[in-house]
Parts: C-alpha cells; structure tokens; sequence
C-alpha cells in the first residue's frame, strides 16, 4: 500500500445544497456546535468550516473520549485552544460531559442576550446548530441533550424559514437537523477517516484500509497488537500477517484455507464496536 498515491475522488452531491441551507440559515444562529470524533480530531473536522459559519460563536465539541487516546488527543485540545476555540470533550455513549455543553452556551452568550435585552428586544432561546461530518455523535448528541421527550418545538413561519427546532430547556433549542458535510478526503486524512469508520469502506480499498490500521496500531499502539492479535510486528507482506490473525481467530473455510474477507471484517469490527479503543490516528506534531 503507498498511501500518497491514492487518489480519492468523492464528494458527495448534496454536499452542495446542504452548504447552501447552513448559510442561509446560519443567521438565525447564536452558537454552531461543531462535532468532531476525538479520536481523529483533524481528519474529521470540516475543512472550509470557516467559510461556512464566519465568525459565529463556536464550540468544538469532541465526541468518543472513551474511545480515544486521552494523552495525544488533550494535545489537541490544546492546539485547538490555542486557536481560539471553545473546546469541550464529551462521551455520549456515557453521557459525561453533556451538561458542560450547556453551561458553556450560556456563559458565551449571556452578554450577547443581555444587550440584546437593554435593547428591548423579545426574549428567546439561544438557538444552536449542530455541523458535522457522519458518524461521529451529532444524532447521539442531539438524545443527549435533549433528555427529557421534548416536544418539537415546530415552525416558526416567517422568522426561520420553515425550519424546526427542538427544545432543548427553557434557555436553549436546536435546529432539528444537523448539518452533514465531508471534509475534503485528501490521503492522509482519508484513511483515518475509514479507518475510524466515518467513511464507508469501499471508498477506499478495504485491504488497504485493514492493512493502514495494522501498520498504524504496530507503529503508535504496538501493546493493542499484542493482545489483540497476537502479533508481535506486521510482516512485509500484509496477507502474511492476515493469515497468521486468521489462524488465530478461526476466519477457515473449508481445507484449513484462511478467509481473507473475515479477518478484514473481524479488524473493522474490532474498531467499529471499541474492542480497538484508546486510540487517535492523528498526530498533532504533523500540523503544528
Ligand atoms: P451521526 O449522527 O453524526 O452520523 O452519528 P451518530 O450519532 O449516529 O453516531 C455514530 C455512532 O457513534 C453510533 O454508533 C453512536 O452510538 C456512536 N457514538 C456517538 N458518540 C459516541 C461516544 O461518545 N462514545 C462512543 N463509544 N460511541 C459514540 P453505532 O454503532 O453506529 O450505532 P448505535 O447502534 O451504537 O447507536
């Protein structure tokens, strides 16, 4: 596998239009959630983000703490930070950290809404807008935060386009869709990215995929390679090591022949499902 010389050619064809309705609504916006997956906090944010949503209050939002290495992605924390943003690292699938997403809407906006009061303006809810690209929590955001069964909050003709919102509690309410977009797949990113799933896999060859994962986990993550497969180092040539796992795990067919596309299942599902856990696949070092 030579990474640098995949050439990934997809963009999805609604991304277009759903770029069109982030900015036609992105006024009636105070503050974008922007979620990214913790374990891939480069690979999986939105590049021209910026673009979109101009200068609007912000908060990143890293989703799957449980599921990433905490030490390399606080560096990213970190690095996001020292950008300028508002940086929270939550777990959805435990729910810690939820709550912090809403005290942090309300301490950026209360000046905002208090001026706007003195100003004799009506009194609202701040309003959010969930962005992301797929897989990494916006829908399992969206439950979290609005735990209660809460009523949609409905229409609003007129004054928000016919969108509807969710309340969140008497302060805070959600556009009920999130906006879904793609970061431009380059190499690097691209294979993070189906690695940790968020891409689905026949976008990039699957065997060059399993074989990015072995090779990444020997390199940054050798101890999971042990005791998850046994393996001490990935051989040269990746079938070599594929057939050792398949012995290992029992991927047989008939005649005591490896099968190939099990043991590939079997490593994406190990990812897929945390048994691979406590990883992140990008390194902080290579954008600083
Ligand atoms: P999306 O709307 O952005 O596309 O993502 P979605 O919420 O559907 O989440 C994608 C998958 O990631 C789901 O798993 C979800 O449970 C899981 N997930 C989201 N946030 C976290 C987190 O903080 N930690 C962990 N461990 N998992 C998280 P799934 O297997 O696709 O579906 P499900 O059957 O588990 O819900």
């Amino acid at each position: 596998m030579n990474e640098n010389k995949t050439n990934i050619n997809w963009y999805p064809g609604h991304m277009a239009k759903t770029k069109r309705l982030i900015k036609e609504n992105i006024n009636l916006i105070d503050v974008v959630y922007e979620v990214i997956d913790a374990r891939m906090p480069y690979s999986s944010k939105i590049i021209d983000i910026d673009e979109l949503i101009k200068n609007k209050t912000r908060i990143l939002i890293m989703t799957k703490s449980d599921l990433c290495d905490l030490e390399k992605t606080n560096k990213w924390v970190k690095y996001y930070e020292n950008k300028g943003y508002n940086v929270l690292l939550v777990d959805l699938e435990h729910n810690k950290n939820v709550n912090k997403i809403l005290t942090l809407t309300n301490d950026l906006m209360k000046e905002k809404f208090e001026k706007d009061e003195q100003k004799g303006m009506l009194k609202r809810r701040i309003r959010a807008l969930i962005i992301g690209i797929p897989n990494v929590g916006k829908s399992t955001l969206i439950n979290r935060l609005v735990s209660k069964k809460v009523a949609n909050v409905g229409n609003k003709p007129g004054v928000t386009k016919n969108l509807s919102w969710i309340r969140v509690n008497d302060k805070i309410e959600l556009l009920d869709t999130p906006g879904i977009l793609w970061p431009k797949l380059d190499e690097k990113n691209a294979f993070n990215l189906a690695s940790l799933t968020a891409i689905k896999e026949e976008v990039l060859p699957i065997y060059d995929v399993v074989e990015y994962i072995l090779r990444k986990l020997e390199k940054e993550y050798p101890n999971m390679l042990k005791e998850r497969y046994k393996i001490e180092a990935i051989d040269e040539d990746i079938v070599e090591t594929l057939e050792k796992i398949g012995k290992k795990f029992g991927c047989i067919v008939k005649g005591g022949i490896v099968d190939y596309d099990k043991v590939i299942t079997l490593i994406i599902n190990d990812i897929k499902t945390g048994i691979i856990k406590n990883i992140t696949f990008d390194e902080v070092s290579d954008y600083e």
